[in-house]
This record gives C-alpha cells, structure tokens and sequence, in this order.
C-alpha cells in the first residue's frame, strides 16, 4: 500500500489535508495524526474492521484495547453509558487535553475497539490538528499511538514513517506534538480513583478537583505472576530500545563514576555505549555518546526528548545505553515510568 504523506501548512492547503483524511475514515482506512502527546493512528472507533486494522498495521496484542478520541462533551454519551459527577469534574477541569478516562461501554463500541473489555477509554485532545481531523471526519477516532508495537511512541513525523509507511493509508505530518509521553489515564470505577498510566496530568492535579487518588501499584512494581493488571497494556513490555539500558541511581558523584568507569571498560570491548543524562550534568561524562535530555529544572523538556532519543539509540545501533534518574515532580515520574519500562526495569543504586 502506498501511504499518503501530507504536511500541515496552516494555509487554504489544509482543508483538502483534512476532507482526504475524513474520507479515508469513513470508508474504514487508516490514517496518522499529532496529538498534544504523541502521534496517534486512527481508524473509525464504531467500524469493527476499521478499528481491527489497528492492530495488524502496528503488530499489536488484540487484547490491548484503544482510547477512543472525541472533539466535544456530547459525543461522550454516544459511546460510554454511565458518566460519573467525579468524571464530570475532571472533563471540566482537564478536557480538551491529555487525560484518558475509562467508562463502561454503550452497545455500539465495538469489542475489536475495546480489546474485548465491556469498558471504553475516551480522550478529547487538545491539539488543533487532532480535533480539525474528528469534526471534518465526523467519526469518533480510534486510536492507539502510531509506532509499532513495542517501540517508542512517535513524536515527529519521520518516526511514523519509520515505522508504518505502507502499512497505513495516510500519516498528516505536524511536528507541534509538546508533551511528548501519552496522556495520564486514570479510572473512575473504583471508590478510590486509581491512574492506570501515568502523565502530564498528575496525581496532585486530580487530587485537587476529586479528592483522593490511588497510584496503580503495577506502575510501581511492575505486573505480579497471576495478576490480571487494570489496563492490558501494563503487561506488554513497551518502549524497549534495542539496546541493554541501565539506570544509574544515587548520589550524583558516586552515578557519575560508575556510568564513566562501565562506558570506558564496555568501550575497550569494543561496543558501542550512549549516556543519558542532563544540561546540567553533561559535563561530567568523558566518553561515549553523551546524549542530554533537557534541563533537570524542566522536566518536559526531558519528556519532550525522551522518545526520539531512545529511537536514535536503535538507529544508530547502540549496544549499551547508561541513563541518569530523572525522578522529579509532575511530569518527571511519567518519564521514569517510560524509561523504568524501557530498561525492563534495571536500576542499579549506587
Ligand atoms: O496520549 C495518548 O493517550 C495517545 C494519543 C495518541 O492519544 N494514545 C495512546 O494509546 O497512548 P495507546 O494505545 O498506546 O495506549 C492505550 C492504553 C493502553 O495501555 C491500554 O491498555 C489502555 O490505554 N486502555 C485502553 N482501553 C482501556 C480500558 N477500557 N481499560 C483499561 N485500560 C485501557
Ligand atoms: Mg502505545
């Protein structure tokens, strides 16, 4: 299949870009879009097969289920049956943006779109591209993000390229994505709210219009042997640089001797080894490729990086990869939960 590429120009152009896209979705195709988080690839949410595209084009579990994408508050009681007053609170202070909730599910959503689950996860994103795409197209989008399973979300254009040309019908190409991790997720069936994914909105941010708010523990050690996790995704290992990538926790000194003395022995041996670290921290490393994030101080701007930088560690065929802790507030622990999977969960304290 040949896969139309098509760049945003924010000129006349445009309308064409979004009545080709909207066709495409309707007659069942694929089509990949930039969210405020990550790229997504849509297909018609209500559109059994459309939606079973999804998987094949991105080799993706069938049981892992889609958020299904909307551009207003009406289009919400089409497709989930019980709306909750604290789901009410939260679409009021965080819609349109990066929060996925999780309703029980009306007749009409089908189960290829819901991995088979009676429940449906909805998002109203915020980016202009996004929400142009669901009016034009007039359908409620599907849409996981637009890598292929097991790889880093895209943030750019050329990842999706990379990654799903030919396998898809169009890619609509508007590298303005800004948070660069996917939307937090949070569910509401529970007495105690718990976030299933963590993201740009935090516990503390839902805290204040809800009250309390639980932490899944399989964000915070991982899916237990014989445990079925609250979101299917949680068991799929994900983000995984081809590389071995070990995180290098404690006092900095003491991180920053031991990722210099393993680089240059791993170096000796002939491999080829990448450092993760800060702005602020760069300095300290004297051999390898020395990659840095962002500033420490600004944890979205390590969010930002984090995805592109991992898939350039498998371009450029990096055997191992060292990276600092970004643990820090709000944003900074969606980026340790990522990169925590992405090392299959290797720290090494020291
Ligand atoms: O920011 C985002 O959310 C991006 C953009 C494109 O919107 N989308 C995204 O989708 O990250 P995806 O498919 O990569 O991740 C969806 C996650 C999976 O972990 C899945 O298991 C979970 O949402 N999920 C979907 N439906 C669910 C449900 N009914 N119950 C629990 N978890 C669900
Ligand atoms: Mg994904």
């Amino acid at each position: 299949m040949e896969t139309i590429i098509k760049k945003i120009t924010h000129t006349e152009e445009d309308k064409k870009i979004y009545e080709q896209a909207g066709k495409i979705l309707r007659e069942g195709g694929l089509v990949a879009f930039p969210t405020e988080t990550v790229y997504g690839l849509g297909a018609d949410a209500l559109d059994e097969e459309a939606s079973a595209k999804i998987y094949a084009a991105k080799g993706r579990p069938s049981d892992n289920p889609l958020i299904i994408h909307i551009a207003d508050r009406k289009s919400l009681d089409e497709i989930a049956s019980e709306v909750s007053k604290k789901a009410e609170k939260l679409m009021d202070a965080f819609w349109p943006g990066p929060m996925t909730l999780i309703f029980r599910k009306k007749e009409n959503v089908p189960m290829s779109t819901t991995g088979g689950l009676e429940t449906v996860a909805v998002r109203m994103p915020s980016h202009p591209v996004a929400r142009e795409l669901i009016r034009q197209s007039g359908v409620y989008i599907a849409a996981p993000s637009a890598n292929t399973s097991g790889r880093p979300s895209p943030t750019k254009a050329e990842h999706v390229i990379e990654d799903l040309s030919g396998k898809i019908d169009m890619i609509i190409a508007d590298d303005t994505v800004d948070i660069g991790v996917e939307s937090t997720i949070i569910d509401l069936s529970e007495e105690v709210p718990a976030i299933l994914r963590p993201g740009y909105i935090t516990k503390e941010m839902f805290e204040e219009v809800i009250g309390r708010v639980t932490i899944d523990p399989a964000i915070t050690d991982g899916v237990k042997a014989g445990v079925v996790p609250r979101a299917p995704g949680m068991k799929y290992k994900h983000y995984a640089p081809d590389a071995d990538l070990k995180i290098v926790e404690g006092d900095m000194a003491k991180v920053v001797d031991y990722i210099n003395d393993n680089t240059k022995k791993l170096i000796n041996e002939g491999f080829k080894v990448a450092i993760m670290t800060t702005d602020e921290t760069r300095h300290f490393y004297t051999d390898g490729i020395v990659i840095s994030m962002g500033h420490k101080s600004d944890e979205l701007s390590v969010a930002r990086h984090l995805y592109a930088i991992l898939r350039e560690f498998d371009n450029e065929h990096v055997d191992y990869v060292f990276s600092e802790s970004f643990e820090t507030e709000n944003v900074g622990r969606a980026v340790m939960n990522r990169l925590i999977k992405a090392a299959g969960h290797t720290i090494i304290h020291v």
